[in-house]
């Protein structure tokens, strides 16, 4: 039962607000259903929800809280389109703290399905019930609100029949229900599925209970492997549970990354943790239930429809600040709480940034030092081409600016997973052989999957169209031709994806960077960071890049001539 009995009213956006909302698809299959009704249980601070399923979530999907209810005048607006009671201005899609905001679930899940809803609200007797034909009645029912949703797509034949059985659309019912227990320990959570008790989560309102539902979750295995994690700085807070690099699994199900209590899919902060656990571990998708807090204002959630998508400012800092804090936890085998991560990071203000767009941009990283003594100190000059110059509180540093691209380029190719791709700005075509040409085309999804758009144009042509965005000022027309000729070799029509991805690797040279150019300081900064952060965790590289020369020694050549 809630204490607090604010009822928000609920109002249509005005037109200027709702053309600023991610539109689109919203409801794609039961869990899609499932995840809206809970949310809406949630924003409406429920203590307890309770789930019934039926048939995978087609049939029949039930959701019921004890939140704070619906006035019944309310009730039409619930399932109208574009009508909500958690934003009323556009000022407020700069912050917004609650899990729905577009006004659009329901009414997407009426227009699909047979749907009804029951509510009362505390300062009623009786509540109320809004039918599938849409007529209003009174009924008895607890402080709260039921959502019963029923046949889903009975309308959709075509939509129907892209669903998948029943068996794995319950699966991804499952799923939902882990994810929200995972974001929601206070909630108790109690769901059936035809019948069957698939979850009965207590509430753990206590965060010393919080291992429990981890527990009750992820396995006790998973706890046991994991561990915890709580490091915050200025407005920045991240915690969580980190399995041990031997605890990595062969698929990437036990991944869970909150922001803000949302669930979400972030490749720039996945890809944070992947980099830290690469250094560590032999391969496997690594395991983590991690959540990351910080202000509304910095996270907007009004990117994708589904809103399982964000957008961060500062995303890459935070994508820094995550895989050191990550990398040196895991290195010491034990709880963070004393340790601090870039000490630069308290620097960064949050206030004065708007939401900007990190898209699948993979800048080299801007994160200055405000010191200048790391590792390769701060960037001076770039000499005879090739070279650049650098000066570090021992003295000065060389740097061979291709061999270090290449070896950059390598530890990222060899870390990431999902790779990000860039279109080129003039797509690339060229003339091979026919056999190449063919060996192309079949194998252009695995190629994808790696991060290069590459297709066959005509008999011997193929155009390259997109690549790994890390791989950006590389020579490609070098790097096709000398890959193309490897991949022949090996004899196979279907070479698998970790054959080739490690071909790829090995023709990443610094030939392929021999323009090397740098827009700005900022931009040479923050490749000498990058830099020094993967040679850090790989301290004897195979390519030879850098060397230094100490004060003292520069000063030892000099001498003044004896008499
Ligand atoms: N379980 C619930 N308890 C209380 N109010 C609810 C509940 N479910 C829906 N509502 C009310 O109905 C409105 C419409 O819900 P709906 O899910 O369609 O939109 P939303 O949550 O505002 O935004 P979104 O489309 O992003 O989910 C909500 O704004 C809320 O006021
Ligand atoms: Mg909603």
């Amino acid at each position: 039962m809630v204490i607090d009995v604010i009822i928000p009213r609920i109002q249509y956006l005005s037109p200027s607000l709702s053309i600023r909302i991610a539109a689109g698809e919203v409801i794609e299959r039961p869990a899609s259903v499932l995840k809206e009704l809970i949310e809406n249980a949630l924003d409406a601070k429920a203590q307890h929800i309770y789930v019934d399923c039926e048939g995978g979530g087609i049939d029949l999907i039930r959701v019921r809280d004890d939140g704070c209810g619906i006035y019944q005048e309310d009730l039409p607006l619930a399932l109208a389109s574009k009508a909500t009671s958690k934003i009323t201005q556009e000022e407020d899609l700069l912050g917004i703290s609650t899990l729905g905001f577009r006004g659009e679930a329901l009414a997407s899940i009426d227009g699909v399905s047979h749907l009804s809803l029951s509510t009362c609200i505390s300062s009623e007797d009786h509540g109320w019930k809004i039918d599938t034909d849409k007529s209003i009645r009174p009924i008895s029912h607890p402080v709260g609100t039921t959502v019963e949703m029923r046949n889903l797509f009975y309308n959709l034949p075509a939509r129907r029949k892209f669903l998948r059985s029943e068996k794995s659309e319950f699966l991804r019912l499952k799923k939902v229900l882990a994810q929200i227990a995972l974001s929601y320990f206070q909630v108790g959570i109690k769901a059936h599925h035809d019948g069957k008790l698939i979850y009965n989560l207590p509430s753990r309102k206590h965060s010393t209970e919080y291992e429990k539902r981890i527990i009750e979750i992820c396995g006790q295995s998973f706890f046991k492997n994991s561990i915890y994690i709580e490091e915050k700085i200025g407005e920045l807070r991240l915690w969580g549970w980190l399995g041990t690099p031997e605890f990595s699994r062969k698929q990437n199900t036990l991944q869970y990354f909150y922001i803000n209590q949302r669930m979400v899919q972030d490749r720039v902060l996945s890809h944070g943790v992947r980099q830290a656990y690469h250094a560590l571990s032999q391969g496997g998708y690594p395991t983590y239930v991690l959540y990351l807090e910080l202000p509304t204002n910095q996270v907007d959630v009004n990117v994708h429809p589904t809103k399982n998508e964000v957008r961060l400012a500062q995303g890459w800092q935070i994508h820094n600040f995550i895989a050191g804090i990550i990398t040196d936890l895991l290195k010491q085998g034990k709880s963070s709480k004393q340790f601090k991560y870039f000490s630069s990071f308290s620097k960064i203000s949050f206030t004065d940034h708007k939401v900007a767009d990190n898209g699948s941009v993979y800048p080299i990283q801007s994160l200055q030092s405000e010191n200048n003594n790391s590792l390769f100190g701060q960037a001076k000059e770039i000499i005879l081409k090739h070279y650049l110059l650098a000066e570090n509180t021992t003295g000065l540093v060389i740097i061979h600016v291709p061999m270090a691209l290449a070896y950059l380029v390598q530890r990222k190719l060899y870390a990431q997973g999902d790779t990000i791709r860039k279109p080129l700005l003039f797509p690339l075509a060229l003339k091979v052989s026919v056999i190449q040409a063919e060996w192309v085309e079949s194998n252009k999804d695995k190629l994808l999957q790696i991060g290069f758009d590459l297709s066959r144009l005509g008999n011997d042509l193929i155009i390259l169209r997109q690549a790994p965005d890390i791989m950006k000022g590389a020579d490609f027309t070098i790097f096709l031709a000398t890959l193309l000729p490897k991949f022949i070799n090996k004899n196979q029509k279907d070479l698998n994806l970790a054959l080739i991805q490690s071909l790829i690797i090995n023709t990443i040279t610094p030939e392929l960077f021999s323009n090397p150019s740098f827009s700005s300081q900022q931009e040479t900064d923050g490749f000498l960071q990058e830099l020094a952060s993967y040679f850090q965790q790989n301290l004897s590289p195979k390519i030879k890049f850098w060397r230094k020369i100490s004060k003292r020694e520069m000063d030892s050549w000099f001498t003044l001539a004896q008499d």
